[in-house]
């Protein structure tokens, strides 16, 4: 099969076997911080944003990608200039391993836009297909309020 997509804002032509998940065929792209956890929608490690919102990719066809637009962790930030929450991530230890922090990062992300100043209970609502082993989320959490308010959604 061949579609096109936008893949962090870049028009993209990808080819790909029917039965191929947008996971699998992402990361073949080069793609790679779109992690593969469980591979069966329990972790949240795949998770990409498909215009607007927080997706886990093992769930979902590559086909079901046509025309969509994907945000993956490659096209938030750059090292001389991260997103905020990359940035209130690393200062408040909300990474330890690492290895949920993308899907993380996308799920508040979707969040934050659509909803700058979002509660306690929004955030963890948010990022509940998330699954982190290391931080205990009290971390996370505090770095998704702190982006929040540098983002210009809560008030000190
Ligand atoms: S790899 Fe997709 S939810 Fe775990
Ligand atoms: S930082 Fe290790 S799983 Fe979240």
């Amino acid at each position: 099969m061949e579609i096109t997509c936008k893949i962090n804002n870049v028009e993209k032509r990808l080819v790909f076997e029917p039965h191929e998940r947008l996971l699998d065929v992402l990361r073949r792209e080069g793609y790679d911080g779109v992690k593969n956890g469980c591979s069966a929608g329990d972790c949240g490690t795949c998770t990409v944003i498909v215009n607007g919102r927080a997706v886990k990719s093992c769930l979902m066809f590559a086909a079901q990608a046509k025309d969509e637009e994907i945000t993956t962790i490659e096209g938030i930030g750059t090292d001389e200039n991260p997103h905020p929450l990359q940035q209130t991530f690393v200062e408040t230890g909300a990474i330890q391993c690492g290895f949920c922090t993308p899907g993380m990062i996308l799920s508040a992300k979707a969040l934050l836009d659509k909803n700058p100043n979002p509660t306690e209970d929004e955030i963890k609502r948010a990022i509940e297909g998330n699954l982190c082993r290391c931080t205990g989320y009290v971390k996370i959490i505090e770095a998704v309020k702190l982006a929040s308010m540098r983002m210009g959604g809560r008030r000190k």
